[in-house]
């Protein structure tokens, strides 16, 4: 089953931009010689790119059966992965159902660590851990050929997205984290264990892997390698958790994101995020990118751009 030169791979959120797990994957899989067939919402200049990378572009909306089954019939291998939103479960469900109906072979569902941790019993206060939480049932329900990936808090979000402004302008490590120990992991590097699972699912169907970062460490400690990278201090401050959700609220950011990074900032600083295990390896034979090698990479978006006279 190693080839699969005759029938593309679907990969949906192709187009991302926040871990880009999509992008960084279609990429991945076209390396290694498989047709991509990737899911895009909507025809901008990111699928244009897709396309240019040599993938066939197919626009739709995951939680839509028509779209769906425009994207689904003729793959046999299947990604899904989408943006954190409300919409998560009833977008797994009717992927799901379509993909059984078209019959696959591996459906490989991104979902997030803290499931983990989560039973009948036990959830969290985060909308979306719920979501993946009922979204691994419905999929173990399916009887589809289901490769569970649960990843720690990337790189890209907390560390880059959420943390640029600060360093750039303030050097400072604002984020309201606490002070536990942390294995942020990059998203690439979760694109790279989805790659090699799609090259060859069949030892991966029924797995679950649970993927962390370089290291475990508190925040403090990654202030120190933000400093060491880019050639200045940079402390941490551990910000308020009301400031924080207020200022993403006026900066627009959806309620159910707020209130899923709230979560996440509160199990952070909990101690619920030090976790360490050896998943990223056993799969790809990779290190995880260490933090350092993450700042050296988007030293740019650390760094206040010249003013010039
Ligand atoms: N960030 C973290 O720290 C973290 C940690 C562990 C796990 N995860 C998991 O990783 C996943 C997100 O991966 P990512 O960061 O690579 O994603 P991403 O970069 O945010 O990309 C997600 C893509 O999904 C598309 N999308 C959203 N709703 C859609 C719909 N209804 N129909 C079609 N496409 C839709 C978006 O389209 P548009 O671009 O058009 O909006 C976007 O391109 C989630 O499952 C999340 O829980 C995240």
């Amino acid at each position: 089953m190693k080839s699969t030169q005759d029938s593309p791979i679907l990969v949906t959120g192709a187009a991302g931009d926040i871990g880009a797990i999509g992008r960084n994957l279609t990429a991945m899989l076209l390396a290694k010689g498989h047709q991509v067939r990737a899911l895009v919402r909507r025809e901008d200049e990111r699928a244009e790119s897709l396309r240019q990378l040599g993938a066939e572009v197919v626009q739709g909306d995951l939680t839509d059966l028509d779209s769906m089954h425009r994207a689904i019939a003729g793959v046999t291998r299947i990604y899904f992965g989408m943006s954190v939103s409300a919409a998560y479960l009833g977008a797994t469900v009717n992927v799901a159902a379509v993909a059984r109906h078209h019959g696959v072979e591996a459906f490989v569902n991104m979902s997030q660590m803290t499931v983990t941790q989560m039973s009948i019993t036990e959830t969290t206060d985060s909308p979306q851990h719920k979501l993946h939480w009922l979204a691994e049932q419905a999929l173990a329900w399916s009887g589809l050929p289901i490769v569970t990936v649960r990843p720690t808090v990337f790189l890209e979000g907390f560390f880059l997205r959420l943390a640029a402004a600060g360093i750039r302008d303030n050097d400072e490590l604002a984020l309201p984290l606490g002070n536990s120990k942390t294995s942020p992991i990059s998203a690439v590097d979760v694109a790279r264990a989805v790659s090699v699972i799609l090259d060859d699912p069949v030892p991966h169907i029924g797995q679950v892997y649970n993927l962390t970062g370089f290291e475990s460490a508190d925040l403090n400690h990654y202030a120190h390698v933000f400093s060491d990278a880019l050639g200045r201090t940079i402390r941490y401050r551990n910000v308020p958790l009301s400031a924080w959700t207020n200022q993403l609220r006026e900066l627009g950011v959806p309620t159910h994101l707020v209130n899923h990074l709230a979560v996440m900032a509160d199990l952070h600083a909990q101690g619920r995020y030090d976790r360490m295990t050896d998943d990223l390896f056993q799969l790809t034979g990779k290190t995880p990118t260490s933090l350092y090698d993450f700042v050296k990479r988007h030293a740019a978006e650390f760094t206040p751009s010249k003013v010039t006279a």
